[in-house]
């Protein structure tokens, strides 16, 4: 790999094609949150919108322009002179603009022939010039173009003054090779710095983007977690990363704002990240098998490619059948418990025989089979405790819950509306507790483990604090209300436990 200097430039579209996520609506103030978030994580572009779409659209756009913030503000337009004014009347940095430019487009989705795909293109662009606002060429859905237009509308959006060509894989039907091929030569017909856009429908977004990168781009599209039309774009993370990592070059971005980029992102668009997810996924810094837990803890680099507070985030050993007792140590020093030798091979035989019977070992298991096997109550402090607790549902009702807590010394008392009971309990108990470290839930799971009505529920929760301790507890009750309140307790219970013995003090 050649690790010569490079700087490459982020754009991110997170705001507009990440938008386009199916199920994806964010509103105004959620829209605002997230343009502040990518200023701090250091993007140098925010495609903010698409201003032509609608009125609250056009608003959004105006009101993130407004916020004087330091990445440039990129507004979206077709080549009309309807959109480009729409976007003008934001005062953006940049205006981004595009035509479809593959046969088929050209025929189906605009219904243009290609010289006047090409004359729009050429008079939007002086359009967008004559303002002294800067320029971004999209010739859509380029990489089915065929190659003497896409190089004929490249050529003439130059000449009319773009100040950079993006080409964006709209279907993702392209493979690194064909991607580092067609940007090598397109390097030798424009001079423009280029710009690479792709989707992930074959989960080549990401290498296709750094093979533009290889070839010579300057610039990437990316959206946070990978949002985007249909499969998505190339994930912010996954590209920053690697770009730094590996190939050694530069970017803007502060990494170690990564993780709560994601999480703020996923929580506002309501898009959960799958655990297995590369840099942000739970899993992604997660060890449970005994190799790998010895490992990592004598020497990280044995399992992990790059350190996780790099991204912002924290390793994780889970107990599990596969564990080992190397791993269950060091979980069980972190709280402050030291078993001697064997009492931890017992500990060890004990977790096994729990994931044997395929359970997952939550955190709280772990340590109530300690406080078995070393026969004194340990890790039980209840840092945060449960007074009482009242919850109204019903038919023409909105589900409400009050729940009165105890910690520091002192009584608390909040009172949530939520989609049912147990939503709205759950969400008194984290505004309650927010002080203490902005804990939150970030899994639920529930399973009756007898049958009728009556049936014992089970639920097994994981929390997460603000710095990226995830913690999993269970209980198991025949109201399904309490058992999720217990549960909750329980893992904020262990979560401050675990904040505590690290020495952070919860800010
Ligand atoms: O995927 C695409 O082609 C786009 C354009 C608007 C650039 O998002
Ligand atoms: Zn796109």
């Amino acid at each position: 790999m050649n690790k010569s200097f490079r700087s490459i430039k982020i754009l991110d579209t997170t705001l507009r094609d990440g938008e386009q996520t199916p199920g994806v609506s964010l509103t105004l103030e959620d829209k605002i949150e997230i343009a502040q978030q990518l200023d701090k994580l250091g993007v140098d572009i925010i495609e903010a919108g698409f201003p032509s779409s609608s009125e609250g659209e056009r608003k959004v756009v105006k009101e993130i322009k407004k916020l004087g913030l330091t990445s440039q503000i990129c507004a979206l337009s077709r080549c009309t002179k309807k959109d480009i004014d729409a976007a003008l009347d934001c005062d953006v940095d940049l205006i981004h603009i595009f035509i479809s430019a593959s046969p088929l487009q050209m025929k189906y989705a605009v219904n243009m022939t290609p010289e006047q795909v090409l004359s729009s293109a050429v008079e939007s662009i002086e359009h967008v010039k004559r303002h002294g606002v800067k320029c971004e060429f999209s010739p859509m859905d380029a990489t089915r173009a065929e190659t003497p237009f896409l190089h004929k509308i490249c050529k003439a959006a130059q000449d009319a003054g773009i100040d950079s060509l993006n080409i964006p894989d709209t279907v993702g039907c392209m493979i690194p090779r064909t991607t580092f091929e067609l940007f090598k030569t397109l390097k030798s017909v424009v001079n423009v710095p280029l710009s690479v856009h792709c989707h992930d429908d074959f989960g080549l977004a990401v290498a296709n983007s750094l093979a533009a990168v290889e070839a010579g781009a300057d610039q990437v599209h990316v959206a946070v977690n990978g949002l985007g039309e249909r499969a998505g774009n190339a994930a912010l993370e996954e590209i920053v990363t690697t770009l730094h990592m590996v190939y050694g070059y530069q970017t803007n971005i502060n990494t170690r704002l990564l993780y709560s980029t994601s999480r703020l992102v996923s929580s506002l668009s309501g898009i959960s990240v799958q655990v297995n997810k590369a840099i942000v996924g739970e899993n992604a810094f997660a060890h449970e098998s005994g190799i790998h837990t010895r490992g990592v803890t004598e020497q990280p680099l044995t399992f992990e490619p790059i350190s996780p507070e790099i991204v912002g985030r924290t390793r994780k050993l889970v107990a599990g059948k596969l564990a080992g007792a190397r791993g269950i140590q060091v979980e069980l020093n972190e709280i402050g418990i030291h078993p001697n030798e064997t009492q931890l091979a017992e500990i060890v035989r004990r977790v096994k025989e729990l994931g044997d019977k395929g359970k997952a070992v939550t955190d709280a298991d772990l340590i109530a089979l300690t406080s078995a096997v070393m026969g004194q109550v340990i890790g039980e402090e209840k840092i945060v405790d449960l007074c009482d607790m009242a919850v109204i549902a019903g038919i023409k009702v909105i589900p409400t819950a009050s729940v009165r807590l105890a910690f520091e010394g002192k009584e608390y008392i909040a009172a949530e509306t939520g989609v049912g009971p147990v939503d709205a309990a759950l969400k008194a108990i984290e505004k309650l507790t927010n002080p203490l470290g902005k804990i939150k839930l970030s899994e639920y799971r529930l399973e009756a483990i007898t049958g009728g009505s009556n049936a014992v529920a089970e639920v097994v929760i994981k929390v997460e604090d603000e710095k990226g301790n995830i913690v999993s507890a269970r209980a198991t009750r025949e109201d399904i209300v309490m058992a999720s309140v217990e549960a909750m307790i329980n893992g904020i219970n262990k979560c401050l436990l675990k904040n505590r013995v690290q020495g952070n003090k919860p800010s």
